[in-house]
């Protein structure tokens, strides 16, 4: 075991969860080629060492499947309590058209069948055109299910603070909102953060690690071409990193994060992840895992060995102040999906 105490959290009352989570969309393979016995081997890895959080989707390609086959394996190796020591919590992504109470137990119930499971632990919702108004409805038959006990938790992906709210309003009850979150991307603490303090709902963040670009290897390096950006991750964030402030500006954050990694003894990567898990109501950061091709469990154990400080902090805001305002530029979280 690698992780101390601190890397858990009391999610819910029935899930305690490792802050740092296993993404699934590495698997997907718009990342490279994914060995698919070799990556349910190194998913033994990811429990074994505290990482016992997954992050997926239907969508992901194989990644529900792979739950369903490694909780197969766990349970043939290790005996049914071993799978108690298992969340995975995975998305449903349905094309916006009438929701009907049979469609959508359909979808929830290919989810339950692929991961092997008699209950989603949390079933995190996207949707994605406000102008539909089926996604109440969705959720409405969602907790119908809920209730049935198909689902432990309900939760959302991408929504804005004004639907979130809307859905609050509904009378339904939302665990989390999973989010893009980052040193990059600080949209959450616009309107999010106050409306999910208000309302004890907690945020799951992604592309804290920009796909990987917030990393001592691009340190010092000229802006990287399309061509060398080599997963779908990467040019999602360089694509960021350009409305954000550019390369140039990057390269200060990466500047100044080095200085505070060399401060810690830790990794840039191991910052960038620190700097989310101290923002007000997020529960946990999502960090990629590109099963069977690269794995780095042990540098980001050493996010939950320290903390950061006023100084660390001050010098982060010297960069934010030149960024420009993505809020501004994108609108709230979840907007890019919606344009
Ligand atoms: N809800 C949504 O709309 C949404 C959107 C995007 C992502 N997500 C979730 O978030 C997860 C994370 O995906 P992401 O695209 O945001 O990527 P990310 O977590 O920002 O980056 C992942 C990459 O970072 C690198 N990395 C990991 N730990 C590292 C370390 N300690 N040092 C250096 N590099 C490290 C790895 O690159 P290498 O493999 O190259 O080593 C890894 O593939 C996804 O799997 C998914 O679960 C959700």
């Amino acid at each position: 075991m690698l992780l101390p105490e601190t890397s858990r959290l009391q999610f819910t009352t029935d899930l305690n969860i490792c802050r740092v989570l296993n993404g699934m969309w590495q698997v997907s393979g718009v990342h490279g080629h994914i060995n698919p016995t070799q990556a349910i081997q190194e998913m033994f890895k990811y429990i074994d060492a505290g990482f016992t959080t997954w992050d997926l989707a239907d969508h992901y390609g194989p990644a529900e499947d792979f739950i369903g086959e490694f909780r197969r394996q766990l349970m043939a190796s290790r005996g049914q309590e071993a799978l108690a020591n298992l969340q995975a919590f995975t998305k449903w992504v349905p094309r916006p058209a009438k929701m009907t109470r049979q469609l959508v137990e359909k979808n929830i119930d290919i989810s339950l069948k692929r991961m092997g499971v008699n209950t989603l632990d949390l079933i995190q919702f996207h949707w994605w055109e406000y102008r539909d108004k089926n996604y109440l409805d969705a959720l409405h038959y969602m907790r119908e299910l809920q209730q049935e006990g198909k689902i432990k938790h309900l939760a959302l992906t991408n929504f804005d603070t004004e639907h979130l709210k809307i859905i609050t309003e509904a009378g339904i009850k939302i665990v989390s909102n999973q989010v893009q979150f980052s040193l990059i991307d600080r949209r959450p603490l616009v309107k999010m953060v106050e409306f999910c303090q208000l309302h004890n709902i907690q945020l799951l963040a992604y592309g804290t690690l920009a796909g990987g670009l917030l990393n001592e290897q691009y340190l010092g390096q000229p802006e990287p071409g399309l061509m060398s950006l080599s997963t779908a991750s990467l040019r999602k964030y360089n694509n960021m990193v350009d409305a954000w402030g550019g390369w140039h500006l990057f390269q200060q954050l990466l500047s100044i994060l080095k200085q505070i990694a060399d401060q810690h003894q830790v990794s840039i990567a191991n910052i960038a992840v620190r700097y989310i898990l101290e923002q007000p109501t997020v529960a946990g950061a999502i960090v990629g895992a590109r099963l069977s091709v690269s794995e780095h469990l042990q540098d980001n154990a050493r996010v939950f060995n320290f903390n950061l400080d006023r100084e660390d902090y001050q010098k982060l805001e010297t960069v934010f102040r030149l960024s420009r305002d993505l809020y501004q530029l994108i609108g709230d979280c979840g907007d890019e999906y919606r344009r």
